[in-house]
């Protein structure tokens, strides 16, 4: 009988995503016997001219990121993954390519599927957001599965879903006349992060923070991302988006939820979502004193960034969650462009211990930290007696840097984890519509004050921490700096 054919189309297949995240996390996948030769194969679809040839070549520099672009042959695994490859030439918008596209993939499905057997299509649009109503339409209309034999069609898409709550709202009206919510996929790669694809397990099954995780013994969360480069030729794009639409609302905003939502039902991806939607219906309007805007010296240097550009490539602020968990307990999100380092780590911070004999919050507060890059790792800082005679405090650490204690283990990529999810159907790693609206809706009236030249970023040196104003904006949140505690890195 038939088996299960497996057909990925990637739209926009010579772009960036495609060919420096797609391509390389299929390969993996394949690699790792998650593709069969068997039965996938991997259609490239774009506007240009190019033969398969000449598309494997491209998508082969890339293929194994560290592996330097070379003139070696081949391995035995790449070239067979580069054979499963076939590229078509097509626009997003017209016919011909479309129906060529359903052609070829239905040949294939044929020559695998010699008696039946159920045709699975994945689309994946690394496409501007401007032309998915163009090309989700032309799938809907070309290259569905029509197999008699059950399947199914998915289609995957990346921010930016739309500038604004209105434009998204119009963007996921258009996909939604298309497509079922369970066939589409809204990527949001620090999904697919090791560490946040922990921090429900974290939260719900260690009997050490059920009872802590909320206001009466939390001060303040800090979801931080900071990068030390800056838009390294993406001036275009991120001009038109800038940091909070880039890495705030999307990003941190998924960890804020995982950090702040209340305990699904079950790990059924309907039931996480719905939390997530909750406590983002539950976050109170972001008032402008408590917002900090950045942008680096020389951003607007930037060939293709206007002179006069108002674009914050750094942001902080804090968010106030309206329940009874987290009311009065301040969450700050920062994210920046041209810093002194880069990191994303996750904060938090608990209250001064009650009647404190030692007078410890003089070392410092517990903090529990969960750093998702570079070089992943969980910890907890704590108090304790300094080692020797005299009974004195200080602060140390519980620490799980995985590197060291995973020795071996090899951490899969975001995007390679992501697409097998999609393979398998299970959504719950990826942004559902109302989800996205609430996210939208909490940001929308910032930005449009932002957009509209009310709120204006302060000038930072690049490769600094960032404007002072955000240090205080901290401070005046609750954060309480450790003063004196040394970080000593792992050795092994
Ligand atoms: C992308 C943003 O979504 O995420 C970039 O557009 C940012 O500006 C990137 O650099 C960060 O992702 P990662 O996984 O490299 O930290």
């Amino acid at each position: 009988s038939g088996s299960a054919v497996l057909s990925i189309a990637v739209l926009g297949a010579l772009g960036d995503l495609s060919t420096k995240l797609i391509f390389p996390a299929l390969f993996n996948l394949y690699r790792q016997g998650f593709l069969q030769s068997s039965e996938v194969y991997i259609f490239g679809y774009g506007k240009d001219d190019v033969s398969d040839k000449e598309f494997r070549d491209h998508i082969y520099k890339y293929l194994i990121p560290d592996k330097a672009p070379s003139s070696e042959p081949p391995t035995a695994d790449e070239s067979k993954f580069l054979q499963l490859v076939k590229y078509i030439y097509g626009s997003n918008d017209e016919e011909k390519g479309f129906w060529l596209l359903d052609k070829v993939i239905a040949e294939h499905e044929v020559s695998k599927n010699r008696v039946g057997g159920s045709s699975r299509r994945l689309f994946y649009l690394a496409l501007p957001p401007s032309v998915y109503p163009s090309a989700c339409k032309m799938i809907r209309h070309y290259c569905m599965n029509k197999s008699n034999h059950g399947g199914w069609t998915r289609i995957v898409v990346e921010k930016p879903f739309g500038r604004d709550l209105d434009s998204s709202e119009k963007l996921s009206a258009q996909i939604g006349e298309l497509f079922d919510e369970s066939q589409i996929y809204r990527i949001d790669h620090f999904l697919g992060k090791e560490l946040v694809q922990n921090l429900l397990v974290l939260r719900f099954a260690n009997r050490f923070f059920l009872p802590l995780w909320n206001r009466d013994n939390i001060d303040n969360v800090q979801i931080v991302f900071r990068e030390d480069f800056g838009i390294e030729g993406r001036g275009a794009y991120f001009d038109e988006n800038g940091i909070i639409r880039d890495v705030i609302q999307n990003h941190l905003m998924q960890i804020f939820c995982l950090v702040a939502m209340e305990e699904p039902v079950s790990l059924n991806p309907e039931h996480v979502r719905d939390k997530k939607v909750k406590v983002l219906q539950a976050v109170l309007p972001i008032e402008d004193k408590d917002v900090v805007l950045g942008q680096y010296k020389g951003y607007t240097d930037e060939l293709t960034v206007p002179d006069q550009s108002n674009t914050p490539t750094f942001a902080s602020m804090i968010l106030r969650i309206h329940n009874e968990r987290w009311e009065g307990v301040p969450f700050i999100l920062k994210a920046g462009k041209g810093l002194n380092s880069s990191k994303a780590e996750i904060r938090i911070q608990f209250k001064d211990v009650p009647s404190d004999i030692y007078k410890s919050s003089k070392v410092g507060r517990n903090e529990f930290v969960i750093r998702l890059q570079p070089s992943e790792s969980i910890y907890m800082k704590l108090t304790v007696k300094q080692p020797g005679l005299e009974i004195s405090t200080m602060q140390s650490e519980l620490n799980l840097t995985f590197a060291e204690r995973y020795q071996g283990v090899v951490i899969p990529d975001a995007y390679e984890r992501l697409i097998l999810d999609i393979i398998r159907g299970d959504q719950q790693h990826f942004v559902r519509t109302d989800e996205l609206k609430a996210a939208w809706e909490i940001f929308t009236p910032l930005l449009h004050r932002i957009d509209n030249g009310k709120m204006k970023p302060i000038l930072y040196e690049y490769g600094s921490r960032g404007p002072k104003e955000a240090d205080e904006l901290l401070e005046k949140a609750g954060y309480v700096q450790t003063h004196g505690y040394v970080w000593i890195p792992p050795s092994f």
